[in-house]
């Protein structure tokens, strides 16, 4: 008996009712068959899944201690009532929906926020304009207003029936109405079901629970590998320079921004740092760059971090080109070969690659760009890899792969790293990249922010270019409150003071991103250690039922409601509890829809009551040391807030290398307290200066 038969012989013995034989139904029952490997976290194996799958291939470690410790829940869902069957070389699978259900996630949508009444095809692509399954992460994830969430896990194109399918033996039959004589006759008619179809003879499904939505969400982060920690850097400003951009010229650009008095952490160069891109060499041109580690160092001594673009595709001309070739597909990415990082060799010839030309020069991460679609500009589905990966599945789990790649070349130098990627999938939570695209409209890219929220990935709204310099100052704003602040201007040059003028404005928000900077580590380290997004949908808020696809949180107490080009004033929902304008520190509201007029200077922002946000003075760069912190209190609730203190940019913190510090603050005698908890080391702060903001 071969190993697969082998296999299939066991569960079959095991569920005593599934096969897979083709022209059998074979159904799996959900009563028995759920296996438990965390509290709230269960695993089915439906039929013979397959071997790859969308986690198999990474290198990350699940956080099964910090999930064990959110509070216990059941799965609110009859298991008799969930259905999974192999059936025609496919596993159909079915969820039950109750009438009020509301469905999140599956994938990283621009358009929409609540997906039941919607069909889509799961389906790594460049986002094309609309919420079809075509996108940069399109991840496999529902989560249930119930309070529970399913993990598909299969590198495989899925089509998902999101309440849209009606079965004949359903509960929950819809309202039969005459056309001819019923108003209320709809083309889409009422659906119980959550339908999932999956191309291959078995599946891993991985359910997770919660008592509320956060914390499903927080056992998928933590099952993923817990989220991200950037280094501190990573939170600054960045920008991209002209993708032809030379040495000197990055150096005057580097030398206009401090200047002016602009905030810069990382410099970004696109294609144009290599002797080719399209296919790529991935080593530098003498011309543009004739001193590489030179020009790295100068960039250090200004604290200033340098980070590279690269696509997949390996030139010909590469040094490396011959080596890596029996490691690459069949077919080719703009002439580039595209090598199988799922190898243990394609990661040491690509590794020693990378290593020698950037990362051993300081380069402090990359961009790493198209391992999404377009399907003209990446390998078909047609393509074979030398692991025996398909096409399908390579497609699937590319963007993910070279995540994993990537960040072990960095941890294996105990240093952290943060970059941009176009692809992501399940299991690439703690991987340090966040994920942009070319579509540009501004909305959209807000409701994105939103959405990655639900399925374990991050994204930036990333500024590029404007019409007028209102939409400029807009995009500017939201991108500030974004896990990656960057103007990427590849393309058109931009500085952030194109539009002269807003120049002011823009450098006023682009300075409060980096005063924000101690804040947004701590929510970053309870992305990390805890599974808390740091960019979170509204829904996920406790007290807060709406999903509104223009707003959201940042980190425990910050609410933003960015606006348009063309708007002046708009509604923000303040969920339940009272909220204050973080500016001034007055009330706006409690559990209410608010308008407000905030002038084109300002970004709304409001802060929960007893919110506490400890800030750094305005500064251009990180400071290198310790410096004093500002720690401002809002509202009228005596409270607390732990911020999180560590080096900032190596691993350590996993071993325990790491500060909290207890700030307490209380309103009513105006009086505050910082207490280092556990006598820890301190890297980052001398003093605490208590601010009331609410009078
Ligand atoms: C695009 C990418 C842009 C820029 C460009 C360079 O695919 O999204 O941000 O890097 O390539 O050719």
């Amino acid at each position: 008996m071969s190993g697969k038969g082998f296999f299939l012989f066991v569960t079959v013995l095991i569920l005593g009712a599934c096969g897979t034989d083709k022209h059998h139904n074979c159904q799996f029952d959900f009563t028995k068959g759920l296996e438990k490997v965390a509290s709230g976290v269960w695993k089915a194996e439906i039929g013979n899944p397959d071997k790859v799958n969308l986690l198999s291939e990474l290198d990350f470690n699940p956080k099964i201690d910090a999930i064990n410790n959110i509070e216990e829940a059941e799965l609110p869902v009859d298991k008799a009532e969930i259905t999974a069957e192999v059936f025609d070389g496919k596993t159909y699978i079915r969820f039950p929906l109750d009438k009020e259900e509301k469905i999140y996630g599956l994938g990283l949508n621009f358009q929409s926020v609540q997906q039941r009444g919607r069909i889509a095809r799961l389906h790594v692509d460049h986002y094309g304009g609309s919420d079809n399954g075509r996108t940069h992460a399109p991840v496999p994830f529902f989560v249930s207003s119930k309070g529970y969430g399913v993990l598909i896990n299969a590198a495989r194109y899925i089509d998902v029936y999101a309440g849209t399918s009606v079965r004949k033996d359903t509960k929950n039959p819809p309202v039969l109405y005459n056309r001819n004589t019923d108003r209320d006759w709809s083309a889409q008619p009422y659906s119980d079901n959550l339908e999932f179809l999956v191309s291959a003879e078995g599946v891993e499904l991985v359910f997770f629970s919660g008592k509320s939505m956060l914390d499903v969400v927080r056992r998928f982060n933590l099952y993923n590998g817990g989220g991200v920690l950037p280094p501190k850097w990573g939170l600054g400003f960045w920008h991209r320079v002209p993708t032809l951009f030379s040495e000197e010229q990055v150096k005057e650009e580097v030398g206009e921004f401090k200047k002016r008095g602009f905030p810069l952490s990382v410099i970004g160069l696109e294609p144009g740092w290599m002797t080719r891109a399209y296919p790529c060499t991935y080593q530098w041109d003498p011309g543009r760059f004739p001193n590489p580690e030179a020009f790295v160092k100068d960039m250090a001594a200004q604290n200033i971090k340098v980070n590279l673009w690269v696509n997949p595709g390996v030139a010909p001309d590469c040094e490396i080109a011959l080596e890596i070739e029996p490691y690459t597909g069949t077919h080719t990415e703009w002439n580039g070969m595209l090598p199988d990082y799922s190898m243990a060799q394609t990661k040491k010839i690509m590794g020693d690659h990378f290593s020698r030309n950037a990362i051993d020069k300081g380069v402090s991460g990359f961009k790493m760009d198209e391992n999404d679609g377009y399907d003209f500009w990446v390998a078909p589905d047609v393509a074979k890899y030398p692991s025996g990966i398909s096409g399908e599945q390579m497609r699937q789990i590319y963007g993910s792969l070279m995540q994993s790649f990537m960040a072990g070349l960095y941890r294996r130098k105990n240093e952290r790293t943060y970059g941009l990627v176009r692809a992501g999938n399940a299991g690439t939570t703690s991987y340090p990249f966040v994920i942009y695209n070319d579509y540009y409209n501004h909305r959209d890219f807000i409701t994105a922010l939103i959405n990655s929220s639900f399925i374990g990935v991050l994204w930036t709204p990333e500024v590029r270019a404007s019409k007028t310099s209102e939409e400029w100052l807009r995009r500017m704003q939201a991108v500030c409150f974004s896990p990656l602040a960057m103007l990427n201007a590849w393309a058109d040059g931009t500085k952030p003071w194109s539009f002269a003028d807003v120049e002011e404005q823009v450098r006023q928000v682009m300075m409060l991103r980096m005063s924000l900077i101690p804040y947004l580590y701590t929510t970053f380290a309870h992305y990390a250690f805890d599974g808390i997004p740091p960019v979170r949908a509204m829904c996920l808020e406790p007290g807060c039922e709406a999903d509104p696809k223009d707003q959201f949180m940042v980190g425990e107490s910050l609410l933003v409601a960015p606006l348009f080009a063309g708007e002046t004033s708009r509604k923000v929902i303040l969920p339940k509890g009272k909220w204050y304008d973080f500016y001034t520190g007055d009330f706006v509201g409690d559990g209410v829809t608010v308008s407000v007029e905030p002038g084109l200077d300002k970004i709304p922002v409001f802060v929960k009551d007893g919110g506490i946000i400890p800030m750094y003075e305005p500064m251009t760069t990180l400071p290198e040391g310790p410096v004093p912190v500002s720690v401002r209190h809002y509202g009228v609730k005596a409270s607390s807030f732990d911020l999180y203190d560590d080096d900032g940019r190596t691993y350590d913190y996993e071993n325990g290398v790491y500060t909290w510090i207890r700030l307490v603050a209380d309103p009513a005698v105006a009086s505050g307290k910082a207490t280092v908890l556990d006598d820890g080391t301190i890297w980052s702060f001398n003093d605490y200066e208590f601010k009331f903001m609410t009078k």
